[in-house]
């Protein structure tokens, strides 16, 4: 079942997105067509719902890290349009449906990326957060984009590579690890988190962040794509390097399951109020898309 964290935040996104979309310039009706396209459709959701839990584990609440969840998905979702284009993953199905650039066209599908990495910015500035606050969380996001760009880099010069242990962690950590970690700092950020709850919860993404990615390589070779909602093989036609190409599948599910008990263990020093993120990291080790 859903956890309640990951189900909330799927609501709370989907109406947050919408009346941020709405205030945006809509003189072209393509593009905004294809970023709404792009986004209300039916992701997990699961960045925002860190940086919601995130916020609610340090004593904030929600409205606090609105921002914060719509910034990291909004570059999340600019990374998924991209990474699907003919000249990075090739993929004709993502959510179930379409890849952006199938339904629009490869020149809309970028500029609709290209559009979301500045509204995540936008959607920062736009809050009643201290001064303070948001330059450190804009200082945060920025690092976490760059370095997924990295990581998308290091990812395409490694097809057709078989790439060590160490290389592989560093292309996870890179591509989707670092986004994972910001969501969590930028909601610890809005719900004025102290240094140490800070410390705890970077620890918690680091660990979950990779595990996450252990796991998106799994699915790739076990799931089904109509339960996945993106290709299953993907990988293995790309001759991508993966955790479960280097490491076998059960070694690969032993780290994760290793790296989701590190990111739980981590979290020891908040107390009940992590419970929905101990919830959502279980969750994911078990997800099935
Ligand atoms: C998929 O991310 C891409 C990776 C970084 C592994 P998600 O599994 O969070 O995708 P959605 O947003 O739920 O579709
Ligand atoms: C995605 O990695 C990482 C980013 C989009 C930054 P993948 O290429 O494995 O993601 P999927 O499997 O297509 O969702
Ligand atoms: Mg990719
Ligand atoms: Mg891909
Ligand atoms: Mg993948």
């Amino acid at each position: 079942m859903l956890p309640a964290l990951l189900r909330a935040s799927q609501a709370r996104f989907a109406d947050q997105f919408g009346l941020f979309l709405a205030q945006q310039n809509a003189l072209d009706e393509r593009l905004i067509a294809a970023i709404h396209y792009a986004m209300q459709n039916g992701g997990k959701r699961v960045r925002p719902a860190l940086a919601w839990g995130a916020c609610l584990a340090v004593g904030g609440d929600w409205p606090q890290a609105d921002s914060a969840a719509l910034a990291v998905e909004c570059i999340h979702g600019y990374s998924l349009v991209h990474d699907d284009l003919p000249c990075m993953d090739d993929d004709d199905l993502r959510r179930g449906q379409p890849t952006c650039h199938r339904q629009f066209d490869e020149a809309t599908a970028l500029l609709a990326g290209d559009a979301l990495q500045a509204l995540a910015f936008r959607a920062l500035a736009n809050t009643e957060l201290s001064a303070h606050t948001k330059a450190a969380q804009t200082a945060l996001l920025a690092t976490a984009a760059f370095d997924m760009v990295v990581g998308q880099q290091l990812d395409l010069a490694a097809e057709g590579q078989r790439l060590a242990l160490q290389p592989l962690e560093t292309v996870h950590r890179h591509k989707t690890g670092a986004l994972i970690r910001s969501a969590v700092a930028l909601g610890a950020h809005a719900g004025q988190a102290n240094t140490e709850q800070l410390a705890a919860l970077d620890r918690y993404a680091d660990r979950l962040g990779l595990a996450f990615q252990v796991h998106d390589d799994i699915l790739d070779v076990i799931g089904d794509t109509a339960v996945l909602g993106k290709t299953a093989g993907a990988d293995q036609r790309h001759e991508k390097s993966t955790y479960p190409a280097l490491l076998g599948l059960d070694a690969a599910q032993a780290l994760a399951s290793q790296l989701t008990q590190e990111a739980l263990d981590a979290l020891l020093p908040l107390g009940v109020s992590a419970n929905p993120l101990r919830e959502l990291a279980r969750f994911l080790l078990a997800r099935d898309h």
